[in-house]
């Protein structure tokens, strides 16, 4: 190694830049090891990325109801934003923050059907628009209540059977979305239900980041999955590169385990058994003939990171066949090789790594988009 390569291969977290990564996969070097392990990155990451983006906040169903309050967690272990999803008695739905304008309590902690919101502390009312209704003993002040009495909004929209949520995004949820909607939107979407029993969280001793890592690229099939190997082509598996997006494509060896695709579809023709969508930066829309695996990545701390797993069917007959089952042994697999690499990344003597122009895009995309929100470029 010369010199200039000697400081590529160890520059740290603290000299972050937009260039940092070669916008030329060929010429490109990898993110900075101790990015996978270092609280303050964590901390940059929650305010700069997680803050900045949309995630899985719930299941549309569970507020169809007008009344319907829903209290959640926006990714907690890292954002823990208590907000409230609300269907109003127009049928409108809201997000909004679920912190008390008086002091901050939190103002519904339980789900269920209610005409007002009430906080529980010193009984401050509140629609569920999150606009100021009362609050007792209050007389005299002034300049009260006025805008900043309501609960704050929380911007929210739904994709196929989803709601997503935002602090502050820096885009819309439909320039999230409109690429994959445009490839699978002819699927039955609304037809989805949840089902419980294929549903599970995980526990993972590793970095968020590289959860991500490892879903975005193929390249390690062949040698962690050899079951799933089985059921799909390696060769022709291929990554697309979206504007916030990534879309893999895995062809089946066995038509009845494929979509029937319609002759709008790009992949007409084709013997397509999953598309596999990840979402900048913490989504993963897992799309098979049955229906939809979603994975929500929910970063813990350096080192610990929880993934939601959600199966949402809409035909049962073709569960348990070809790359759409077995997917907790899959996952298992996943779980063994990141948490060895997160072993990996904290020795004095890793290095930065290159990519693989073939096989590594969607990993190369993820650490430019990165960057890119992290440096604010
Ligand atoms: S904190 Fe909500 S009314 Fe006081
Ligand atoms: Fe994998």
């Amino acid at each position: 190694m010369d010199s200039c390569e000697e400081k590529r291969a160890h520059s740290r977290v603290m000299s972050l830049t937009p260039d940092l990564i070669d916008p030329d996969i060929r010429k490109a070097w990898g993110l900075p090891l101790d990015f996978y392990s270092s609280p303050e990155i964590f901390e940059r990451i929650t305010a700069q990325v997680l803050a900045k983006t949309w995630h899985v906040v719930g299941d549309a169903r569970e507020v169809e109801g007008a009344g319907l309050v829903s209290p959640v967690t926006l990714l907690p272990g890292s954002l823990e934003e208590p907000i409230l999803v609300t269907r109003d008695q127009r049928g409108l739905l809201h997000g909004i923050s679920n912190v008390c304008t008086h002091r901050g309590a939190l103002v519904c902690e339980k789900a269920g059907q209610m005409t007002a919101l009430r906080c529980p502390y010193h009984g401050r009312r509140f629609g569920l628009d999150g606009g100021f209704l009362s609050m007792p003993e209050f007389g005299g002040v002034e300049g009260f209540p006025s805008a900043a009495d309501d609960l704050a909004r929380v911007p929210l929209g739904s994709w196929g059977p989803f709601l997503f949520a935002s602090i502050d995004p820096s885009h819309s949820l439909a320039e999230l979305t409109a690429e994959m909607d445009a490839r699978i939107g002819f699927l039955p979407l609304g037809d989805a239900r949840l089902d419980p029993e294929r549903s599970r969280d995980y526990l993972v001793d590793a970095n968020w980041a590289l959860y991500c890592d490892n879903y975005l690229e193929g390249f390690h099939i062949p040698f962690v999955h050899q079951k799933l190997a089985g059921a799909i082509d390696y060769g022709s598996y291929r990554t697309e590169l979206l504007t916030l997006s990534t879309l893999q494509v895995g062809h089946g060896r066995d038509e009845e385990d494929c979509f029937d695709l319609p002759p709008a579809s790009p992949d007409h023709g084709t013997r397509v058994a999953a598309y596999y969508f990840w979402l900048f930066p913490a989504t993963m829309v897992n799309v098979y003939p049955w229906g939809i695996s979603l994975n929500v990545i929910q970063p813990l701390g350096p080192a610990r990171t929880r993934v939601l797993f959600r199966s949402y069917v809409w035909n049962e007959s073709r569960l348990d066949r070809g790359a759409g089952s077995g997917l907790d042994e899959v996952e298992m697999e996943d779980e063994a090789v990141v948490e060895s690499v997160q072993k990996g990344v904290r020795s004095r003597l890793a290095r930065r790594a290159r990519y693989s122009p073939e096989r590594e895009t969607g990993v190369h995309q993820f650490h430019r988009l990165l960057l890119r929100f992290l440096t604010g470029s």
